[in-house]
C-alpha cells in the first residue's frame, strides 16, 4: 500500500534541509515543502543516473516534452504542442525572467493577494510595482474582485497580471468562467498572464483544474503557464520547471530571457526525475492526494468547536488558511501543513 508509506516519518535534521535548518522544538511552517519520501519511480529513475556515472552538460530531450503533454493531456484535458514548452530550472525564475524581459521599470504588475509572497519580491526586486487585487472575503469565502481588477488592468502602466492557479494561500481552484473573465480583460488592455500552475496537481480528490490557457484561445495567445513536478512530487531540490508559451512571438521572447537570464538548462538530474514523475508517478499522486484529504479532515474536526475559528473551505494545495482573525489582529490567517503525518 503506498499510502502507508507516509507514515514514515523521516529524520531530515542534517541532510542539508533548508526546511529543517531550525532549533529545536520549532516547526518550520513557511516552506512548501512536504516531509514525504518521493516516489520510487523518481529514486529509481534518479538512482540509474547516478550509476552511469557521467555528470556532463545535459539537453533537453523528446521523452521529457512528450511526459509533460500526455499528462496534461490525460489528467487536465489540454493538448498542448510540445514546441510550446521551455525547460527551466524553477517556476520563480521564469517569472523573474518574464518580469525583467516583458515589462519595463517602474510598470505595474497586478496580483490577487493574498498570495504566495515571493511574488512580491519578483517584481519589487525587478524595480516594478505590485498591484494588489484585494480577494473579496465574504462568508469565509474568497471571490474575485473584477470591478477593480478592471480598473487595475486599464491603467497603461499595468503591463502583467500574475495568477496564481490553484491559488496559495488560500487553496481556490479557479473556474473556467472566471479564467475567460480574466483572460479577456487582459487581452482588452494588452497585458500579458503569468499563470502559476506549480500547485495544479494537488488538488482534493474529485476536484478539477482548469489550465488558464486551456480556458479559451484568447487565454493561450496572450500566456506563459509555468508547471513544476517539485511540488506535487516533493523533489524541489531538484530544479526542474517548465514554460508553456503557445505564443510564438512571446515564446521566442521567453527562449531568450531564460538563456540570458542562465536558467534554461538542466542538471542531469531534472530531467530524468521530471519524466519519472510524468511517466509512473500517478499511483503515488493518487495515495498523496487521499492522504492529504485525510489531513485536512483531521484538522478541521479538530477545529470545528472552535466558534472564533474558521477554516476556509479549499479545493487544492496541500496548505490550509485558517481564519484566525478574532485572535491575531494584524495578520487574518496562517498557514497549516497538512503534508506531514498526523501526530
Ligand atoms: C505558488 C508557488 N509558485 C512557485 C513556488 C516555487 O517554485 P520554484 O521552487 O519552482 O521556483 C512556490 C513554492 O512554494 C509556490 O507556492
Amino acid at each position: 500500500m503506498i499510502k502507508q508509506q507516509f507514515d514514515q516519518v523521516t529524520d531530515r535534521k542534517g541532510s542539508g534541509s533548508m526546511k529543517w535548518s531550525v532549533e529545536q522544538n520549532e516547526l518550520p511552517m513557511w516552506v512548501a515543502d512536504m516531509d514525504f519520501r518521493c516516489c520510487d519511480a523518481i529514486i529509481n529513475a534518479l538512482r540509474k543516473r547516478v550509476e552511469h556515472g557521467i555528470f556532463g552538460y545535459s539537453d533537453i530531450d523528446e521523452e521529457w516534452e512528450a511526459s509533460i503533454c500526455d499528462w496534461w493531456h490525460k489528467r487536465h484535458n489540454w493538448m498542448m504542442k510540445k514546441e510550446w514548452l521551455l525547460f527551466c530550472n524553477g517556476v520563480i525564475p521564469i517569472i523573474s525572467s518574464a518580469i525583467r524581459r516583458l515589462t519595463s521599470c517602474g510598470d505595474r504588475i497586478v496580483t490577487m493577494t493574498p498570495v504566495y509572497h515571493i511574488f512580491f519580491h519578483s517584481i519589487e526586486h525587478n524595480g516594478r510595482f505590485v498591484c494588489e487585487n484585494e480577494l473579496i472575503y465574504r462568508n469565509h469565502q474568497y471571490e474575485i474582485d473584477f470591478e477593480h481588477l478592471e480598473k487595475q488592468l486599464s491603467d497603461p502602466r499595468t503591463t502583467m497580471m500574475i495568477l496564481c492557479n490553484p491559488h496559495n494561500p488560500i487553496g481556490k481552484i479557479w473556474q473556467k468562467e472566471e479564467l475567460i473573465k480574466i483572460g479577456a480583460l487582459c487581452a482588452k488592455y494588452h497585458v500579458t498572464v503569468i499563470s502559476d500552475e506549480i500547485h495544479c496537481d494537488l488538488v482534493n480528490p474529485k476536484c478539477e483544474y482548469v489550465p488558464f490557457a486551456s480556458a479559451s484561445e484568447l487565454n493561450a495567445e496572450i500566456s506563459i503557464t509555468c508547471v513544476a513536478p517539485t511540488k506535487t512530487f516533493n523533489i524541489a531540490g531538484i530544479h526542474t520547471a517548465a514554460a508553456i508559451v503557445p505564443n510564438e512571438s512571446l515564446r521566442c521572447q521567453m527562449r531568450h530571457a531564460l538563456n540570458d537570464d542562465e536558467v534554461a538548462e538542466p542538471n542531469v538530474f531534472a530531467l530524468p526525475a521530471a519524466i519519472a514523475a510524468f511517466r509512473e508517478g500517478e499511483p503515488w499522486l493518487e495515495a498523496l492526494r487521499e492522504y492529504i484529504t485525510e489531513n485536512k479532515q483531521l484538522v478541521t474536526e479538530a477545529l470545528q468547536d472552535e466558534e472564533d475559528i474558521h477554516v476556509i473551505e479549499q479545493q487544492a494545495t496541500y496548505l490550509m488558511w485558517i481564519d484566525c482573525s478574532k485572535y491575531v489582529q494584524t495578520v487574518s490567517s496562517f498557514v497549516i501543513f497538512c503534508a506531514v503525518k498526523p501526530v
